[in-house]
Protein backbone atom coordinates (compact mmCIF):
# COMPACT_ATOMS: atom_id res chain seq x y z
CA UNK A 1 0.00 0.00 0.00
CA UNK A 2 1.53 3.26 -0.49
CA UNK A 3 0.27 7.47 -1.35
CA UNK A 4 1.60 9.57 -4.03
CA UNK A 5 1.27 12.95 -4.88
CA UNK A 6 1.78 14.54 -7.76
CA UNK A 7 1.49 17.98 -9.65
CA UNK A 8 -0.43 18.75 -12.90
CA UNK A 9 2.01 20.70 -15.64
CA UNK A 10 1.60 23.01 -18.27
CA UNK A 11 3.03 22.72 -21.75
CA UNK A 12 5.21 25.71 -22.85
CA UNK A 13 5.80 23.50 -26.24
CA UNK A 14 2.88 21.20 -26.74
CA UNK A 15 2.40 17.57 -27.61
CA UNK A 16 -0.40 16.94 -29.81
CA UNK A 17 -0.29 14.16 -32.15
CA UNK A 18 0.97 10.37 -31.73
CA UNK A 19 3.64 8.29 -33.86
CA UNK A 20 2.05 5.38 -32.17
CA UNK A 21 -1.60 4.97 -30.60
CA UNK A 22 -1.04 2.07 -28.46
CA UNK A 23 2.33 2.54 -26.92
CA UNK A 24 1.53 6.35 -26.62
CA UNK A 25 4.23 7.60 -28.05
CA UNK A 26 4.43 11.41 -29.24
CA UNK A 27 5.08 12.85 -33.34
CA UNK A 28 7.01 15.65 -31.36
CA UNK A 29 8.79 16.61 -28.34
CA UNK A 30 7.43 18.79 -25.96
CA UNK A 31 8.28 21.55 -23.06
CA UNK A 32 6.28 22.09 -19.64
CA UNK A 33 6.42 23.68 -16.51
CA UNK A 34 5.34 21.73 -13.49
CA UNK A 35 2.25 24.06 -11.10
CA UNK A 36 2.52 23.98 -7.24
CA UNK A 37 -0.68 23.95 -5.40
CA UNK A 38 -2.70 22.27 -7.94
CA UNK A 39 -2.43 18.32 -7.21
CA UNK A 40 -3.48 14.86 -7.06
CA UNK A 41 -3.36 12.42 -4.03
CA UNK A 42 -3.66 8.75 -4.72
CA UNK A 43 -3.65 5.87 -2.21
CA UNK A 44 -3.48 1.97 -3.86
CA UNK A 45 -4.17 -0.78 -1.73
CA UNK A 46 -3.97 -4.58 -2.24
CA UNK A 47 -6.75 -5.30 0.10
CA UNK A 48 -9.85 -5.24 -1.86
CA UNK A 49 -12.09 -8.13 -2.44
CA UNK A 50 -12.39 -6.55 -5.96
CA UNK A 51 -11.06 -3.88 -8.30
CA UNK A 52 -12.89 -0.60 -6.52
CA UNK A 53 -11.88 2.74 -7.33
CA UNK A 54 -13.06 6.15 -6.07
CA UNK A 55 -12.37 9.88 -7.61
CA UNK A 56 -13.21 13.04 -5.80
CA UNK A 57 -14.55 11.13 -3.59
CA UNK A 58 -17.39 9.28 -5.66
CA UNK A 59 -17.06 5.85 -7.00
CA UNK A 60 -15.18 6.12 -10.63
CA UNK A 61 -16.93 6.01 -13.74
CA UNK A 62 -16.91 2.75 -15.72
CA UNK A 63 -14.59 4.57 -17.78
CA UNK A 64 -12.37 5.72 -15.57
CA UNK A 65 -12.50 2.29 -13.56
CA UNK A 66 -11.16 0.80 -16.84
CA UNK A 67 -8.11 3.08 -17.08
CA UNK A 68 -7.07 3.18 -13.95
CA UNK A 69 -7.18 -0.75 -13.45
CA UNK A 70 -5.46 -1.03 -17.21
CA UNK A 71 -2.73 0.88 -15.82
CA UNK A 72 -2.26 -1.38 -12.37
CA UNK A 73 -1.99 -4.05 -14.81
CA UNK A 74 0.90 -2.45 -16.79
CA UNK A 75 2.82 -1.49 -13.56
CA UNK A 76 2.56 -5.10 -11.88
CA UNK A 77 0.84 -7.79 -14.05
CA UNK A 78 -0.50 -10.06 -12.33
CA UNK A 79 -1.49 -7.54 -9.47
CA UNK A 80 -3.73 -8.69 -6.52
CA UNK A 81 -6.90 -6.90 -6.80
CA UNK A 82 -7.02 -3.32 -5.43
CA UNK A 83 -8.50 0.07 -4.02
CA UNK A 84 -7.66 2.65 -5.51
CA UNK A 85 -8.36 6.47 -3.64
CA UNK A 86 -7.68 9.27 -5.92
CA UNK A 87 -8.61 12.90 -5.20
CA UNK A 88 -7.67 16.35 -7.58
CA UNK A 89 -8.07 19.68 -5.54
CA UNK A 90 -8.67 21.19 -9.05
CA UNK A 91 -11.30 21.46 -12.43
CA UNK A 92 -10.54 18.12 -14.07
CA UNK A 93 -11.00 17.41 -17.42
CA UNK A 94 -11.10 21.49 -18.17
CA UNK A 95 -7.95 21.73 -20.19
CA UNK A 96 -5.59 22.03 -16.71
CA UNK A 97 -3.87 19.26 -17.51
CA UNK A 98 -5.35 17.12 -14.35
CA UNK A 99 -4.59 13.41 -16.25
CA UNK A 100 -1.04 14.69 -16.06
CA UNK A 101 -1.25 14.77 -12.15
CA UNK A 102 -3.53 11.67 -12.13
CA UNK A 103 -1.53 9.28 -14.19
CA UNK A 104 1.70 10.64 -12.10
CA UNK A 105 0.38 9.97 -8.94
CA UNK A 106 -1.11 6.35 -9.61
CA UNK A 107 2.07 5.04 -11.22
CA UNK A 108 4.20 6.09 -8.50
CA UNK A 109 1.78 4.99 -5.69
CA UNK A 110 1.00 1.90 -7.41
CA UNK A 111 4.78 0.70 -8.02
CA UNK A 112 5.10 1.82 -4.67
CA UNK A 113 2.34 -0.46 -3.50
CA UNK A 114 4.04 -3.31 -5.30
CA UNK A 115 7.83 -2.92 -3.94
CA UNK A 116 8.95 -2.70 -7.51
CA UNK A 117 11.79 -0.51 -7.96
CA UNK A 118 12.14 1.94 -11.71
CA UNK A 119 13.77 4.91 -11.95
CA UNK A 120 12.63 8.35 -12.67
CA UNK A 121 12.82 7.49 -16.45
CA UNK A 122 11.03 4.33 -16.48
CA UNK A 123 8.21 5.39 -14.25
CA UNK A 124 7.97 8.42 -16.52
CA UNK A 125 7.48 5.85 -19.16
CA UNK A 126 4.80 3.93 -17.22
CA UNK A 127 2.95 7.25 -16.79
CA UNK A 128 2.91 8.49 -20.42
CA UNK A 129 1.22 5.26 -21.26
CA UNK A 130 -1.84 6.33 -19.00
CA UNK A 131 -1.62 9.69 -19.99
CA UNK A 132 0.96 11.25 -22.36
CA UNK A 133 1.75 14.40 -20.43
CA UNK A 134 1.45 12.45 -17.10
CA UNK A 135 5.29 11.57 -18.16
CA UNK A 136 6.53 15.07 -17.44
CA UNK A 137 4.87 15.38 -14.11
CA UNK A 138 7.42 13.03 -12.95
CA UNK A 139 9.80 16.01 -11.99
CA UNK A 140 9.40 19.55 -10.50
CA UNK A 141 9.85 22.90 -12.72
CA UNK A 142 10.80 22.69 -16.37
CA UNK A 143 10.87 19.24 -17.74
CA UNK A 144 11.27 18.04 -21.53
CA UNK A 145 9.60 14.98 -22.98
CA UNK A 146 11.63 13.57 -26.18
CA UNK A 147 9.82 12.15 -28.83
CA UNK A 148 11.95 9.52 -28.85
CA UNK A 149 13.08 6.99 -31.71
CA UNK A 150 12.51 3.46 -30.60
CA UNK A 151 9.84 1.70 -31.63
CA UNK A 152 9.42 0.53 -27.98
CA UNK A 153 9.01 3.83 -26.73
CA UNK A 154 11.71 3.06 -24.24
CA UNK A 155 13.55 6.51 -24.76
CA UNK A 156 10.55 8.49 -25.03
CA UNK A 157 10.23 9.77 -21.23
CA UNK A 158 10.46 12.89 -19.24
CA UNK A 159 13.88 15.00 -19.00
CA UNK A 160 14.53 17.15 -15.52
CA UNK A 161 15.76 20.36 -17.34
CA UNK A 162 15.74 22.77 -14.35
CA UNK A 163 14.17 22.84 -10.96
CA UNK A 164 11.19 25.22 -9.60
CA UNK A 165 14.01 27.36 -7.89
CA UNK A 166 16.11 28.14 -11.65
CA UNK A 167 13.28 31.00 -12.35
CA UNK A 168 11.01 32.51 -10.11
CA UNK A 169 7.92 32.29 -12.92
CA UNK A 170 4.38 33.05 -12.28
CA UNK A 171 1.59 31.11 -13.90
CA UNK A 172 -1.79 32.91 -14.20
CA UNK A 173 -4.77 30.87 -15.02
CA UNK A 174 -8.10 32.41 -15.71
CA UNK A 175 -10.28 29.68 -15.41
CA UNK A 176 -13.01 30.15 -18.23
CA UNK A 177 -14.95 27.25 -17.66
CA UNK A 178 -13.76 25.04 -14.93
CA UNK A 179 -16.39 22.06 -16.31
CA UNK A 180 -15.26 18.88 -18.73
CA UNK A 181 -13.92 19.49 -22.07
CA UNK A 182 -15.54 19.11 -25.03
CA UNK A 183 -13.73 16.31 -26.49
CA UNK A 184 -11.15 14.09 -24.45
CA UNK A 185 -6.95 14.95 -25.42
CA UNK A 186 -6.74 11.49 -27.07
CA UNK A 187 -10.01 11.46 -29.42
CA UNK A 188 -9.24 14.78 -30.15
CA UNK A 189 -5.70 14.02 -31.49
CA UNK A 190 -6.73 11.09 -33.17
CA UNK A 191 -9.04 13.20 -34.98
CA UNK A 192 -6.56 15.84 -36.16
CA UNK A 193 -4.20 12.92 -37.30
CA UNK A 194 -6.86 11.56 -39.61
CA UNK A 195 -8.24 14.75 -41.44
CA UNK A 196 -6.00 17.87 -40.52
CA UNK A 197 -4.28 18.93 -43.63
CA UNK A 198 -1.84 20.83 -41.53
CA UNK A 199 -0.94 17.68 -39.36
CA UNK A 200 2.31 17.01 -40.97
CA UNK A 201 3.67 21.15 -41.35
CA UNK A 202 2.87 21.31 -37.27
CA UNK A 203 5.13 18.09 -36.32
CA UNK A 204 7.44 19.01 -38.95
CA UNK A 205 7.62 22.86 -36.98
CA UNK A 206 7.92 21.97 -33.66
CA UNK A 207 11.59 20.99 -33.05
CA UNK A 208 12.46 24.92 -33.51
CA UNK A 209 9.89 25.86 -30.38
CA UNK A 210 11.42 22.94 -28.44
CA UNK A 211 15.35 24.07 -28.98
CA UNK A 212 13.98 27.78 -28.34
CA UNK A 213 12.53 27.40 -25.88
CA UNK A 214 14.39 24.57 -24.13
CA UNK A 215 17.15 27.84 -24.99
CA UNK A 216 15.09 30.35 -23.32
CA UNK A 217 14.77 28.57 -20.11
CA UNK A 218 18.48 27.95 -19.44
CA UNK A 219 18.82 31.81 -20.09
CA UNK A 220 15.92 32.52 -18.29
CA UNK A 221 14.80 34.85 -21.61
CA UNK A 222 11.14 35.49 -20.84
CA UNK A 223 10.04 37.00 -24.13
CA UNK A 224 12.08 34.18 -26.30
CA UNK A 225 10.34 31.45 -24.22
CA UNK A 226 6.92 33.55 -24.23
CA UNK A 227 6.97 33.24 -27.92
CA UNK A 228 7.69 29.76 -28.59
CA UNK A 229 5.47 28.84 -26.06
CA UNK A 230 2.02 31.35 -28.39
CA UNK A 231 3.72 29.58 -31.72
CA UNK A 232 3.60 26.67 -30.40
CA UNK A 233 -0.18 27.25 -29.36
CA UNK A 234 -1.39 28.91 -32.20
CA UNK A 235 -0.06 25.73 -34.23
CA UNK A 236 -1.35 23.25 -32.50
CA UNK A 237 -4.80 25.09 -32.06
CA UNK A 238 -4.71 26.05 -35.75
CA UNK A 239 -4.10 22.45 -36.62
CA UNK A 240 -6.58 21.12 -34.45
CA UNK A 241 -9.55 23.87 -35.96
CA UNK A 242 -8.66 22.52 -39.60
CA UNK A 243 -9.46 19.09 -38.92
CA UNK A 244 -12.75 17.87 -40.28
CA UNK A 245 -15.53 18.49 -38.41
CA UNK A 246 -13.31 20.82 -36.86
CA UNK A 247 -12.16 21.30 -32.83
CA UNK A 248 -12.45 24.24 -31.06
CA UNK A 249 -11.47 24.92 -27.33
CA UNK A 250 -11.13 28.70 -27.75
CA UNK A 251 -14.16 30.40 -25.88
CA UNK A 252 -14.80 34.44 -26.77
CA UNK A 253 -13.66 34.89 -23.89
CA UNK A 254 -10.53 33.28 -23.93
CA UNK A 255 -9.67 35.38 -26.73
CA UNK A 256 -10.47 37.98 -24.43
CA UNK A 257 -8.00 37.24 -22.48
CA UNK A 258 -5.68 36.88 -24.94
CA UNK A 259 -5.82 40.25 -26.10
CA UNK A 260 -5.76 41.54 -22.52
CA UNK A 261 -2.18 39.73 -22.00
CA UNK A 262 -1.13 41.48 -25.44
CA UNK A 263 -2.21 44.87 -24.01
CA UNK A 264 -0.45 44.82 -21.16
CA UNK A 265 2.52 43.66 -23.47
CA UNK A 266 2.23 46.72 -24.93
CA UNK A 267 2.78 48.47 -21.76
CA UNK A 268 6.10 46.91 -21.32
CA UNK A 269 5.13 44.23 -18.92
CA UNK A 270 6.00 40.43 -20.16
CA UNK A 271 3.01 38.51 -20.06
CA UNK A 272 2.94 35.42 -22.57
CA UNK A 273 -0.51 33.00 -23.08
CA UNK A 274 -1.23 29.79 -23.69
CA UNK A 275 -4.39 27.46 -23.90
CA UNK A 276 -4.73 23.54 -23.86
CA UNK A 277 -7.82 21.29 -24.48
CA UNK A 278 -9.74 23.77 -22.97
CA UNK A 279 -11.05 27.14 -22.90
CA UNK A 280 -8.81 28.08 -19.48
CA UNK A 281 -6.10 30.58 -20.38
CA UNK A 282 -2.79 30.98 -18.71
CA UNK A 283 -0.47 33.31 -18.52
CA UNK A 284 3.31 32.66 -18.14
CA UNK A 285 4.67 35.93 -16.27
CA UNK A 286 7.84 37.08 -13.70
CA UNK A 287 6.59 36.95 -10.01
CA UNK A 288 6.47 40.92 -9.85
CA UNK A 289 4.19 41.38 -12.60
CA UNK A 290 1.54 38.45 -11.49
CA UNK A 291 -0.88 40.21 -8.96
CA UNK A 292 -1.46 43.28 -12.01
CA UNK A 293 -2.10 40.86 -14.79
CA UNK A 294 -4.41 38.67 -12.62
CA UNK A 295 -6.32 41.86 -11.31
CA UNK A 296 -6.66 42.80 -15.47
CA UNK A 297 -7.89 39.45 -15.85
CA UNK A 298 -10.63 39.49 -12.80
CA UNK A 299 -12.49 42.28 -15.08
CA UNK A 300 -12.95 39.73 -18.11
CA UNK A 301 -12.93 36.19 -15.53
CA UNK A 302 -14.36 35.15 -11.92
CA UNK A 303 -12.00 33.14 -11.34
CA UNK A 304 -8.36 33.98 -11.60
CA UNK A 305 -5.76 32.00 -9.54
CA UNK A 306 -1.51 32.56 -9.64
CA UNK A 307 0.34 29.50 -9.42
CA UNK A 308 4.10 29.49 -8.54
CA UNK A 309 6.03 26.60 -10.29
CA UNK A 310 5.63 23.33 -8.55
CA UNK A 311 7.85 20.91 -7.48
CA UNK A 312 8.06 17.10 -8.07
CA UNK A 313 5.95 13.74 -6.90
CA UNK A 314 6.21 13.02 -3.31
CA UNK A 315 5.42 9.78 -1.31
CA UNK A 316 3.26 10.55 1.57
CA UNK A 317 1.79 8.62 4.51
CA UNK A 318 -1.37 6.72 4.02
CA UNK A 319 -4.42 8.94 5.79
CA UNK A 320 -5.78 5.90 7.19
CA UNK A 321 -8.83 8.34 8.57
CA UNK A 322 -9.86 9.31 5.40
CA UNK A 323 -9.10 5.54 4.05
CA UNK A 324 -11.56 4.40 6.23
CA UNK A 325 -14.55 5.85 4.39
CA UNK A 326 -13.49 4.21 1.29
CA UNK A 327 -13.94 0.28 1.99
CA UNK A 328 -15.71 -2.53 -0.12
CA UNK A 329 -18.17 -4.47 1.58
C1 LIG B 1 -3.21 20.00 -25.16
O1 LIG B 1 -1.63 14.01 -22.23
O2 LIG B 1 -4.10 14.46 -22.06
O3 LIG B 1 -2.53 19.45 -22.95
O4 LIG B 1 -1.71 11.15 -24.04
O5 LIG B 1 -3.92 11.11 -25.14
O6 LIG B 1 -3.77 11.17 -22.63
P1 LIG B 1 -3.14 11.57 -23.95
O7 LIG B 1 -3.20 13.16 -24.00
P2 LIG B 1 -2.90 14.26 -22.91
O8 LIG B 1 -2.75 15.52 -23.88
C2 LIG B 1 -2.28 16.77 -23.51
C3 LIG B 1 -2.50 17.71 -24.62
C4 LIG B 1 -2.27 19.16 -24.29
C5 LIG B 1 -0.84 19.57 -24.65
C6 LIG B 1 0.25 19.09 -23.73
O9 LIG B 1 0.02 18.91 -22.52
O10 LIG B 1 1.38 18.93 -24.23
Amino acid sequence: MATAIAHPNIALVKYWGKRDVDLNLPSTSSISVTLDSFQTQTTVRWDSPRDVAWVDGKPATPADAKKIFKHLDLITPGRPTARVITKSNFPVAAGLASSSSAFAALTIAAADAAGERFSPEELSCLARQGSGSACRSLWGGFVEWRRGLLNDGSDSHGLHLAPRDHWDLRIVVAIIDGGQKKMPSTKGMIHTMETSPMYQAWTLSSDRDVSEARHAIMERDLESLGQAMERSTLKMHATMMTADPPIRYWKSTSVWAMDAVEDLRRQGISAWWTMDAGPNVKILCEAEHAEHIAQRLRVLVDEVLVLKIGEGPQRVPDDEEALARFVVR
